[in-house]
């Protein structure tokens, strides 16, 4: 699938601009603080409905504004799909080819895309929720069962986590096994879901992360091993659990089992990660575990994503620079950068300057 224009309107720092992209290498490029970031962000706002940097859809509204849009035409193996999103600032509205879509789950997936930033370091060295929404984010684009599930699995956590607020225990007595039962359905199919993508992703990891290392690193990930079995044993072993930790949970007011509480668990070489790498070691990582995403996808949906290396190429060494070009070779690419030519010898690429939320042709 491969993205061909792009339409701001009163997004971040845009007033009015649109972007034609090729189908092989975009490069973006600017000086600090033009717009780069905020391009490629509107991208994967299309794709997952969600923004990467912040928490709030209200801040991609441009100050002064009060509507946001994001428009893009997307051409895949199905045909173009017009996608659109308008934020205001409490609310938004998406729609898919025209038609105004009510979830989000119908709206993420129609365009598919990895993105890969300095900041993914977090994925490597900050905590587990950085790396469960990696997980939620990449699952979901590719399989909207799994959207769906966790859509339902979030309400009733949220719901499980009021009742054992609750002061009248003969109601909680009374109700918890039925939130329960519903937990583990549902948490059972996350936890399914996650760790099968997770064992086809390390795949894909461990081959990316060799080929930028030179072969002298290994990288490793899994899930935590406590799933086995079908989704119905799973299911069958949160309820044991949660009753187990009943207790506990009541105490504390919040459900303290569940893939909610999960990590993934990354390895360099036999080495925990997540605490211990380097900051090179860390980026190569991520970036291999992005490169993996990019591979699993395009087995998935039959098509490669779209492709966002948001600055990465300053961060980069020589040679692996000219090994990531070398690898997104034949993919749609959007690649932000501050010095074009340095980075891309002579490489064939669509190249467009941005100054101050604007094109300069
Ligand atoms: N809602 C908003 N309204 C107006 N301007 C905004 C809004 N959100 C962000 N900006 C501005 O957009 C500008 C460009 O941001 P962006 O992150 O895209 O820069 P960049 O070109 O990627 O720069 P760098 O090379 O430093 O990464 C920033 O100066 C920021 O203050
Ligand atoms: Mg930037």
């Amino acid at each position: 699938m491969v993205v061909k224009k792009l339409t701001l309107k009163n997004f971040r720092n845009y007033e009015e601009e649109t972007f034609v992209f090729d189908e092989g290498l975009n490069v973006l490029a600017g000086k600090n603080a033009q717009g780069k970031t905020n391009c490629a962000e509107a991208v994967f706002y299309l794709c997952t409905g969600a923004s990467l940097r912040i928490r709030h859809d209200r801040q991609l509204i441009r100050i002064g504004a009060d509507c946001a849009r994001i428009s893009a035409v997307a051409e895949g193996r199905g045909g173009t799909v017009f996608l659109e999103a308008a934020v205001y600032e409490n609310r938004r509205e998406l729609f898919v080819n025209g038609n105004k879509v009510g979830r989000s789950v119908d709206f993420l997936g129609n365009m598919k895309s990895v993105f890969f930033s300095p900041g993914e370091l977090r994925l490597i060295q900050d905590g587990p929720d950085e790396r469960r929404r990696f997980l939620n984010l990449s699952i979901s684009q590719t399989s909207r069962e799994y959207a769906s599930a966790l859509l339902r699995f979030r309400r009733i956590l949220d719901q499980r986590n009021d009742l054992l607020k609750e002061k009248d225990r003969g109601l909680v007595e009374e109700t918890l096994p039925i939130w329960d039962e519903q937990f583990a359905l549902y948490a059972a199919r996350i936890a399914c879901k996650r760790r099968d993508y997770l064992g086809e992703l390390s795949k894909g990891a461990a081959e990316a992360h060799a080929f930028l290392t030179d072969g002298a690193e290994q990288l490793a990930l899994s899930s935590d091993t406590k799933y086995r079995g079908d989704e119905e044993a799973v299911a069958a072993k949160l309820v044991r659990e949660l009753a187990a930790s009943r207790e506990r949970d009541l105490r504390l007011g919040f459900t303290t089992v569940g893939p909610h509480r999960d990590d993934i668990d990354i390895r360099i070489n036999g080495v925990d990660a997540r605490g211990f790498s380097s900051q090179g070691q860390a980026r190569t990582a991520a970036l291999s575990m992005k490169l993996a995403e990019v591979a699993l996808f395009t087995r998935l949906s039959g098509e490669p994503p779209v492709l966002i290396l948001d600055d990465v190429m300053s961060e980069l060494d020589l040679p692996r620079r000219k090994k990531l070009l070398a690898r997104i070779r034949g993919l749609q690419c959007i690649l932000t950068c501050t010095h074009a030519e340095r980075v891309l010898y002579g490489t064939e690429c669509r190249r467009i300057r941005i100054h101050g939320g604007k094109i300069i042709e």
